[in-house]
């Protein structure tokens, strides 16, 4: 048997760090669920696949071969080999992954991958389903979150430390978390939201160090 830990919540709240800190610590894999939606937006937009078109998106959903590793405490994810690590990052990927991620055909698919690599190794897994649906059976569940204007914050940061020459503006990738958080939440196939048996924290006031002190605590004592 193996252990999983489950890490959900809205987009900017910090999971990946928390979770890859966590993964550390405890020799755990780590897998960066978000990364496999958007491989597959990265894929349908490189390859100029009507997003509006389930029946194409369900064919390169099942013919693409998705790879993750972590190594190294890095995280990377490849499309029929191909390393996509940072090109999912792209502006065009955040604007359209969450139209994606509502496709109940992709997300079957997707899940059942996850739930592979679970099946494998220890893992800290981050997303916005894995409590409620992923892993329903994880042996710790969280449920992280910050204010909006908060992530919004850590998000343009994120931005500029890629890109000291972007020039998007704060008020713009505010709005973008905000529309996402909304579809993300409201979407009809696995929404965003906290499982009943998960434990909240509200990181907007703790630091990354902080979160993670908490975390390793409830765990420790079994909790
Ligand atoms: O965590 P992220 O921002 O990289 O996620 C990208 C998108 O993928 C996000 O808008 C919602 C979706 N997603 C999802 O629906 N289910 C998951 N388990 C992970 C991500």
């Amino acid at each position: 048997m193996t252990i999983s830990i489950a890490i959900d919540g809205p987009a900017g709240a910090g999971k990946s760090t928390i979770a890859k800190m966590l993964a550390k610590k405890l020799n755990y894999t780590y897998l960066d669920s978000g990364a496999m939606y958007r491989a597959v937006t990265l894929c349908a937009l490189d390859k100029d696949i009507n997003l509006a078109n389930k029946e194409k998106l369900s064919e390169l959903v099942k013919l693409l071969k998705i790879d993750v590793e972590y190594k190294n405490n890095e995280f990377k994810i490849y499309a029929d080999k191909d390393d996509i690590t940072n090109k999912i990052r792209s502006d065009e990927v955040d604007k359209n992954v969450s139209t994606i991620a509502q496709i109940k055909i992709i997300r079957d698919e997707l899940v059942e991958k996850q739930r592979k690599i679970a099946q494998e190794k220890n893992i800290v897994m981050d997303g916005r389903d894995i409590g409620t649906r992923v892993l329903p059976n994880a042996d710790y569940k969280f449920y992280i979150t910050a204010s909006v204007q908060e992530r919004a914050i850590r998000r343009y940061k994120d931005i500029i430390k890629r890109d000291e020459e972007s020039d998007k503006a704060f008020k713009e990738v505010k709005q973008e978390i905000d529309r996402r958080d909304k579809i993300d939440s409201n979407r009809e196939h696995s929404p965003l939201k906290k499982a009943e048996d998960a434990i909240e924290i509200d990181t907007t006031d703790l630091t990354k160090k902080e979160v993670l002190t908490k975390i390793l605590h409830i765990i420790k004592k079994g909790e």
